[in-house]
């Protein structure tokens, strides 16, 4: 193993791995100096160690091993209970289609529809059709107004839609607001209606003002 030259063979533990056969240089223990001495001993001590029928003192690398020990079944314990409760805690279908619940899809499909969409609500009022295919909220669907009508769709008699408020409702679009496009008809609510609810100038269905002169906003209209 560890081979150097020397005028005297004195390392040798017989049967062990460790072989000191010779080291180079004066290492007879007269003319030795420190640093050599130094390590003419430690070499002594590890081939001692090695040798077999020698009791090894507890100066070896794992000398305090303990610790280590004791961390590493931390450690292990941690993992395991980490992955035991994650398999009890993570649902089955989890990471079936991507990462999130898969069965998530097929019970949210199973939920019953809010909306009712406009083809719907257009079959029964067909005043309300007639009136805003005039105007420009031709456009806008029922529910964006009057909000998810699903329920009275199906039961016209005893499910009504609630009375919309038009300070708020109109205001949701209407509302002058620099973010929004400035083709969009904006005004400033409060200074254009005077306090007065939309609808009592505007047929909510067909906004227009056809005689703007006869219903005059609260102050001049915003251009
Ligand atoms: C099956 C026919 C039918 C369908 C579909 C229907 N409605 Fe109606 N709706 C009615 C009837 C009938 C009334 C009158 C109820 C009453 O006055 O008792 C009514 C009343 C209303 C009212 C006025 C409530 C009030 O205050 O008097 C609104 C608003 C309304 N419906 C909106 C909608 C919207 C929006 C939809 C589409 C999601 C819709 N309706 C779909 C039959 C229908
Ligand atoms: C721009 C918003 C808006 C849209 C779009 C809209 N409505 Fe209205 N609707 C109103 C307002 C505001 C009222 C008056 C206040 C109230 O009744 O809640 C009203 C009233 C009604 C009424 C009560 C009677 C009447 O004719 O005034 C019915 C019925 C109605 N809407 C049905 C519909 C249907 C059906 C649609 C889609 C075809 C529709 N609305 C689209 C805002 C709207
Ligand atoms: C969901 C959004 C939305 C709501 C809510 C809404 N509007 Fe509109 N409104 C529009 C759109 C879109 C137009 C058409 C803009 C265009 O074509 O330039 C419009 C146009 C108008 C116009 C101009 C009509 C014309 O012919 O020049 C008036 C007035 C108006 N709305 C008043 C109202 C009133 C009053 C309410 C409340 C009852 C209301 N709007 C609610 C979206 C909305
Ligand atoms: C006192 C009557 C009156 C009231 C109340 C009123 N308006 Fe008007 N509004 C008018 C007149 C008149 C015009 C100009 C004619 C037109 O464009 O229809 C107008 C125009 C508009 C326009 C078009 C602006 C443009 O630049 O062309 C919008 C949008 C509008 N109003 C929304 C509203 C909203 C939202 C409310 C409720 C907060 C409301 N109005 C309340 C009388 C009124």
């Amino acid at each position: 193993m560890l081979r150097l030259t020397c005028t005297t063979t004195r390392i040798v533990h017989p049967g062990s791995l460790c072989r000191v056969t010779s080291i180079t240089g004066p290492c007879d223990p007269n003319h030795r100096s420190p640093t050599e001495s130094q390590l003419f001993k430690s070499i002594a001590q590890f081939c001692a160690q090695l040798a077999p029928g020698v009791r090894r003192r507890k100066t070896s690398l794992f000398k305090d091993i303990e610790h280590l020990v004791r961390l590493a079944v931390v450690m292990a314990i941690a993992l395991v209970a980490f992955v035991g409760l994650r398999a009890l805690v993570v649902p089955h279908s989890f990471g079936q289609y991507g990462h999130y619940r898969g069965a998530a899809i097929a019970e949210i499909a199973a939920r019953p529809a809010a909306f009712a969409g406009h083809d719907v609500c257009e079959a029964c009022h067909t005043d309300v059709v007639d009136q805003k295919k005039l105007g420009k909220h031709v456009v806008v669907p029922c529910e964006a107004c009057h909000g998810a009508q699903a329920k009275h769709a199906d039961d016209p008699a005893s499910v009504k839609p609630s009375k919309l408020d038009t300070a708020v409702t109109c205001a949701r679009c209407h509302e002058a607001n620099s973010a929004k496009p400035k083709a969009f008809l904006q005004v400033v609510t409060a200074d254009h209606s005077g306090g007065l609810a939309c609808d009592t100038c505007h047929q909510p269905h067909r906004p227009r003002i056809e005689e703007a002169s006869q219903t005059t906003p609260a102050t001049e209209r915003k251009k």
